[in-house]
C-alpha cells in the first residue's frame, strides 16, 4: 500500500539534502509518494507568503511531512515558520536522538541519548513578553500546564517502552522555578509510578549540563520542558559530532513533521557539500512513525556502514572529501548490496 507524504524541500541547502534523501528513500523501496509543497523563502518568492494555506492543507491531509530547513527573514515582523507550524498542528513532542556514529570528530563513543522536549509551552510564548516604556525592565513569562506536562512525560515513557529503553531522566529547575518547573517535576514523578520497569531519575538542568559533558553515557532518555530541551538537545548533538547528524521529529496527535535540527546553512548552499545525514536520519524516524521500523533501521545501518567503510564519499564536515551526492550514492549502494 502506498503512502503519500508532504515534502517541503526548504531553503538554502534544503533542496540539495532533500534530493539526496528522497533518492535514498526510493532505494529503500518504501512505496512512498511525495506531494511537494512550499514554505519559507521559496514560498515567499513563488506565492508571496512564507507559509501558504495550501501547504498547511497538504500537511493536514497527509498527516506526515518531511521538511527541509527554512530561512526565517530577520526583522520585518516575520515570525519563525517552524514555531508557527508546531503551534498550528500542536506538535507537542520534539524528539531529538543523539547517537554516536563512527568517524566523527566527537569526543565520545557509544552515546545514545533521546531528548524529548515539550514543544508548545514553557518559555516559548508569544504573549507575556513585555518591556517597560523606559526600557529598564523586561519580563518574559513561562507557562507550563498539567495537561501539557502530562502528555509530554507520558510520550517519553511510551517511547521508552516502545524502543526498549531503560531509564528516563526528568530535567528541571524546580528549586528556583518553583511553580512552572515544579509542576512539570511533580507530574513526571506521578507518571513515573505507572512505569515501574523503567528507571526514573530527576536532575536539575545546570547539573545535567555538567553531567552530559563529563559522563554522557549515563543518560538514556531525557524528558524536559521547552527551553531546557532546546539547549540540552544541541549540547547532545555536539557530543556526537555536530548538527550534520542531528534529526528532529515534531510529533502531534494529528500530524508529524520530520526535519533536521540544523538550518539552511547559507554559507555552503549551492556548493553541493551539505551533509544529508541529519535529514536522512529524520527520514528514518519518519519510517518508524509509519510502522516501517525495519526499513528505518536498515537506513540507519547503511549510513553507519558508509561512514565506517567509505570515508572518501562522506562530506567535509565529517572530515571527508565527498559531496552531498557522493554520500547519498554510497548509501544507496550499501542499501542495494
Ligand atoms: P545553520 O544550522 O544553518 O548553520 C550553522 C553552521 O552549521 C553553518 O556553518 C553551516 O554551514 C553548518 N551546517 C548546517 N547544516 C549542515 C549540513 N547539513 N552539512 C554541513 N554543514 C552544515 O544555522 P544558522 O546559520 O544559524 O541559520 C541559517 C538559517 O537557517 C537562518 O535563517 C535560520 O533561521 C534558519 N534555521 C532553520 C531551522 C529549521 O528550519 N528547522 C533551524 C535552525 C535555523
Ligand atoms: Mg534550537
Amino acid at each position: 500500500m502506498s503512502k503519500t507524504i508532504a515534502v517541503i524541500p526548504g531553503d538554502g541547502i534544503g533542496p540539495e539534502i532533500m534530493t539526496a534523501t528522497l533518492r535514498v528513500l526510493d532505494a529503500l523501496d518504501c512505496s512512498l509518494s511525495y506531494d511537494f509543497v512550499d514554505a519559507g523563502m521559496a514560498a515567499l518568492e513563488k506565492h508571496g507568503e512564507l507559509l501558504p494555506q495550501a501547504t498547511l492543507d497538504k500537511i493536514a491531509e497527509h498527516k506526515v511531512a518531511l521538511k527541509g530547513p527554512l530561512t526565517t527573514p530577520i526583522g520585518e515582523g516575520f515570525t519563525s515558520i517552524n514555531v508557527t507550524l508546531r503551534r498550528h498542528f500542536d506538535l507537542y513532542a520534539n524528539v531529538r536522538p543523539a547517537v554516536s556514529f563512527p568517524g566523527t570528530k566527537s569526543r565520545y563513543e557509544n552515546i545514545d541519548i533521546i531528548t524529548v522536549r515539550e514543544n508548545t509551552e514553557g518559555a516559548y510564548l508569544s504573549e507575556g513578553q513585555t518591556l517597560s516604556e523606559d526600557g529598564e525592565t523586561a519580563i518574559s513569562m513561562i507557562r507550563n500546564t498539567r495537561t501539557g506536562s502530562t502528555r509530554i512525560v507520558r510520550y517519553a515513557f511510551e517511547l521508552a517502552v516502545k524502543k526498549g529503553r531503560k531509564k528516563i531522566t526528568a530535567v528541571h529547575k524546580a528549586n528556583i522555578l518553583k511553580t512552572s518547573s515544579g509542576l512539570f517535576l511533580n507530574v513526571a514523578r506521578e507518571i513515573a509510578k505507572e512505569y515501574p520497569r523503567i528507571e526514573f531519575n530527576e536532575m536539575i538542568v545546570d547539573n545535567t549540563c555538567m553531567q552530559l559533558v563529563m559522563n554522557p553515557q549515563q543518560f538514556d532518555v531525557i524528558v524536559t520542558t521547552n527551553l531546557f530541551g532546546d539547549i540540552l538537545s544541541d549540547l547532545c548533538a555536539g557530543l556526537v559530532g555536530g548538527l550534520g547528524l542531528a534529526p528532529g521529529d515534531n510529533i502531534g496527535t494529528t500530524a508529524a513533521i520530520f526535519e533536521a535540527v540544523h538550518g539552511s546553512a547559507p554559507d555552503i548552499a549551492g556548493k553541493g557539500i551539505a551533509n544529508p545525514c541529519a535529514l536522512l536520519l529524520a527520514a528514518a524516524d519518519m519510517l518508524d512513525h509509519l510502522d516501517m521500523v525495519a526499513k528505518g533501521d536498515r537506513l540507519r545501518q547503511a549510513i553507519r556502514d558508509t561512514m565506517t567503510s567509505d570515508r572518501a564519499s562522506v562530506t567535509p564536515d565529517l572530515g571527508g572529501k565527498g559531496s552531498t551526492s557522493s554520500f547519498a550514492d554510497a548509501i544507496v549502494k550499501r542499501l542495494a548490496a
